[in-house]
């Protein structure tokens, strides 16, 4: 197994590895390690990977969420996998087409946010659909202690009513998929200083995608603040910008990480997909403690 670093701040490549293979406690042990460390590996290539060997692959590092039921956000066949498709069916946009177009950290709308994610690139674009990871200590550890301190007080509505449903809007109503998973997960707050249960270090927590407000803050109050740390740290040195190949699968740690896709392979939701087809698989290991507390609906 060989390693390289991507960057100076996160990131790096495991390659001479097969993953379809049986793995050893010992290399996986050596992978653990290696997530701590780079909070994002990609292990490139892995075309010989099936569905249930991912799955396998996820199980060796934690437990999984699971689908409560087989839908359109899930593959037909294995409820643990997560669809990202921007497949058009019968003239309709995939309803996951736009999934973590916004920075994000997996799972943050809920009680339980994720521990890690690993993601099998099946389809990828010709041109575009990169995918961006921010790591989340540094952009904490480069604050002034003041900020440190403010920051370590306050909570952070997360809700997944927020998250911009561009496919869903183009299709003029939420579907009852959509409308389901959004009552199902209430808003929640979150700490936005939270520490890494295994490697002790503290780091941001943030979400464009899902946070609108400071828990006891007016949208109005909370929007600056949550508009300079995300460009804080989101600046390009604390990012790794993965331009994604068929068979790449990544794997990273949601606990001191967020990430993006780059939607500048798909504008048209109706039009052919073509070569801008993006469909990747998604495995969610679940986190180990139960860090949100759910709130009452928000009013509008
Ligand atoms: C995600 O937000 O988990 C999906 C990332 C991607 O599609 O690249």
């Amino acid at each position: 197994m060989k390693v390289t670093r991507m960057t100076g701040t996160i990131g790096a490549h495991i390659t001479d590895i097969d993953l379809s293979q049986p793995l050893s406690a010992e290399v996986r042990d050596a992978l653990i390690r290696l997530w701590h460390e780079h909070l994002v590996l990609v292990f490139p290539g892995q075309t010989r990977l099936t569905p249930q060997a991912h799955i396998d692959f996820a199980r060796l590092f934690g437990e999984l969420e699971v689908s409560s039921s087989l839908n359109s956000f899930s593959h037909p066949e294995h409820r643990e996998i997560f669809l990202l498709s921007n497949e058009v069916k019968d003239g309709k946009p995939s309803e996951t087409r736009d999934v973590g177009w916004q920075w994000h950290t997996d799972l943050a709308f809920s009680t339980r946010p994720a521990r890690g994610s690993i993601l099998h690139a099946k389809a990828i674009p010709e041109a575009g659909g990169d995918t961006m990871f921010a790591n989340m200590y540094v952009a904490y550890e480069t604050l002034s202690e003041t900020m440190r301190g403010l920051l370590s007080q306050l909570w952070a509505v997360h809700d997944n009513a927020n998250s911009d449903w561009h496919a869903v809007r183009a299709m003029g109503a939420k579907s009852a998929i959509v409308e389901e998973f959004i009552k199902k997960n209430k808003p929640v707050r979150q700490p936005m200083v939270r520490r890494h249960p295994v490697t002790g270090r503290e780091s941001l927590l943030l979400s464009e995608c899902f946070v609108r407000t400071i828990h006891g803050m007016s949208p109005q109050e909370s929007k600056p603040l949550l508009d300079y740390l995300h460009a804080h740290a989101t600046q390009p040195e604390f990012v790794y910008r993965h331009h994604w190949q068929t068979g790449d699968l990544l794997m990273w740690d949601n606990r001191c990480t967020m990430h993006k896709v780059v939607a500048d392979h798909d504008d048209k939701p109706s039009a052919d997909s073509g070569n801008r087809l993006r469909v990747l698989h998604r495995v969610t290991l679940l986190g180990e403690e139960e860090l949100g507390v759910e709130l009452a609906p928000q009013l509008p």
